[in-house]
Parts: structure tokens; C-alpha cells; sequence
């Protein structure tokens, strides 16, 4: 197993691809400390984890909220003494056109998408800087690379994300520490309309080679090599698990 003896904190962990990949660290034999707003300890997430003999922490956290993160790593490290990987994914988006969005729907997807990882990233780096060690990975999106329609709030969000890696991983990179983002596209509640609603679904499709959405579970097995040691010399990388939409 690759993970096993490592602690990871996966946020978004209720469902989707967080949930998918929290399973993935898991049979990988990481502990884990499992965070989203509304997570619970009889969630399937967390039968399951547990089914497989790992321990598990839930902590109900709002990402934006920069107390609470902090207050969450620092019991994550009482109750396991260390965190090793940061599965930084929690995210969330309201797709409204540029010309009708108020600056109250802009505000709230920047503080989830942006702030929330730079929160929950400063957190946790804070910490591996004591151990000299550890992988982030942060979530960002195709969308943000390409530019999309109807969500520039979410663009600028996922821009601002694919920046902050590039940058932690330099000041990081020193003390061991490695930071990645992945690009994922996936069928997920957020991707409900545009992978099912036909208004949508075909015209999206043309935009990725592979002509499907993934899977949760085909983004584990990236999650879990940027989190292992076979990825020792990879830092500031973005890697696209899209079905070949981005090419870069
Ligand atoms: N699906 C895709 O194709 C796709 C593409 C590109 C990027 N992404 C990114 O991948 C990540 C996961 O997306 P997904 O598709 O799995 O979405 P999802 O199914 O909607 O899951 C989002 C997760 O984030 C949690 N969450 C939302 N707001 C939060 C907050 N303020 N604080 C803490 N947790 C919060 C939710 O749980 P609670 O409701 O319990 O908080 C949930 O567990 C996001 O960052 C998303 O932007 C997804």
C-alpha cells in the first residue's frame, strides 16, 4: 500500500470527486480527516473508509471560513500528529451569464473556490514546514483554462487557484514540501446539467476527445500518485484528467 502511515485531509469529501478519492487514499491505508459543510459520521463516505480499517476524523467545515480551517488542522494533528497530504478540493459553482451576475454571487464562488484553498493550503503548509514534508494537491479546472461560458466568476476562481500552485510550489519546494493542482471532468452533482440536461449535453461533449465525462472514480488513482512518493520530483504541475480537453 502507498499511502500507508500517512494522514491526508480531503475537502469536498461528502460526495463527488472528493468523496471518490477519499476511497482511493484509503485503500491506499491513508487515515484520513474528512471535511465538507454538511458531512456526517454515518455518510456512506465514512462507513466505507472505515469498513476498510483506516481511522477517520469528520470535521464539519466551511473552507471560506479561515478560523474553522485552522482549528481543523490543528486537531487533525492532535488526534494523528502529522498530515501528509492535502487533497485541497472543495469547491462549488452557480453558473449565472457575466452580464447578470451580482457581485454578491461573484464574491461567494471567490471566497469558496479561491480562498477556501489558499485557507485550507496556508493551514496545512504551516504544518508541513515543521515536518518538511508533504504533498498538496489543490483542485483547479479545465474551465479556467480554456475560458466558459456562464461561469466567469468560477473561471476566475479556478485561474486564481492554478497561480496560487504555481507559486506555493516554488516558496514550497525547499522544505520538501510539493504542491500540484489536477484539472478533473467529471459526472458530478456540479456537472449535473451539462453532462445530462440534452439543452446541454451534446454541445459539451464535442469539447472533450474522449466523448464522455469521467467517472469519480477514475480521478483517485492521479489523486493517489501525487500524494505517493513515486511522484518525489513532481511540484507546480497541472494535471488534466479530462478526457483530453486541454492539451497543454
Ligand atoms: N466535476 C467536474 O467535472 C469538475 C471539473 C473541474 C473542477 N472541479 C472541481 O472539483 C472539485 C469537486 O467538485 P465535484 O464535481 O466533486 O462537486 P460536488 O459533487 O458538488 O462536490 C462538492 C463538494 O464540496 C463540498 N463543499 C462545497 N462548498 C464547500 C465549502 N464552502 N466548504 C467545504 N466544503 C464544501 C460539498 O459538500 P458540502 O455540501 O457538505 O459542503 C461536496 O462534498 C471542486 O473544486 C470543483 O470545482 C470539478
Amino acid at each position: 500500500m502507498r499511502l500507508q502511515g500517512k494522514v491526508a485531509i480531503v475537502t469536498g469529501a461528502r460526495k463527488g470527486i472528493g468523496s471518490a478519492v477519499s476511497m482511493a487514499l484509503a485503500r491506499e491505508g491513508a487515515d484520513l480527516v474528512l471535511v465538507s459543510r454538511n458531512i456526517k459520521r454515518k455518510d456512506q463516505v465514512v462507513l466505507e473508509i472505515e469498513k476498510l480499517g483506516c481511522n477517520v476524523i469528520v470535521s464539519q467545515v466551511d473552507v471560506g471560513e479561515r478560523a474553522r480551517v485552522f482549528s481543523m488542522v490543528r486537531e487533525a494533528v492532535a488526534q494523528f500528529g502529522r498530515v501528509d497530504v492535502l487533497f485541497n478540493n472543495a469547491g462549488l459553482s452557480n453558473p449565472v451569464m457575466l452580464w447578470k451576475m451580482t457581485g454578491e454571487q461573484w464574491d461567494e464562488i471567490i471566497r469558496v473556490n479561491l480562498k477556501g484553498t489558499f485557507n485550507c493550503l496556508q493551514a496545512v503548509a504551516l504544518q508541513m514546514l515543521e515536518q518538511k514534508r508533504g504533498s498538496i494537491i489543490n483542485v483547479t479546472s479545465s474551465e479556467a483554462i480554456l475560458g466558459t461560458i456562464g461561469q466567469v466568476n468560477y473561471a476566475a476562481a479556478k485561474g486564481g487557484v492554478h497561480a496560487l500552485t504555481r507559486s506555493a510550489a516554488r516558496e514550497l519546494a525547499p522544505y520538501g514540501i510539493r504542491v500540484n493542482n489536477i484539472a478533473p471532468m467529471a459526472d458530478t452533482d456540479m456537472t449535473q446539467k451539462i453532462a445530462h440536461d440534452p439543452k446541454y449535453k451534446d454541445k459539451y461533449l464535442q469539447r472533450i476527445p474522449m466523448g464522455r465525462f469521467a467517472q469519480p472514480a477514475e480521478i483517485g488513482p492521479a489523486v493517489v500518485f501525487l500524494a505517493a512518493d513515486e511522484s518525489s520530483y513532481i511540484t507546480g504541475q497541472t494535471l488534466c484528467i479530462d478526457g483530453g480537453m486541454v492539451s497543454l
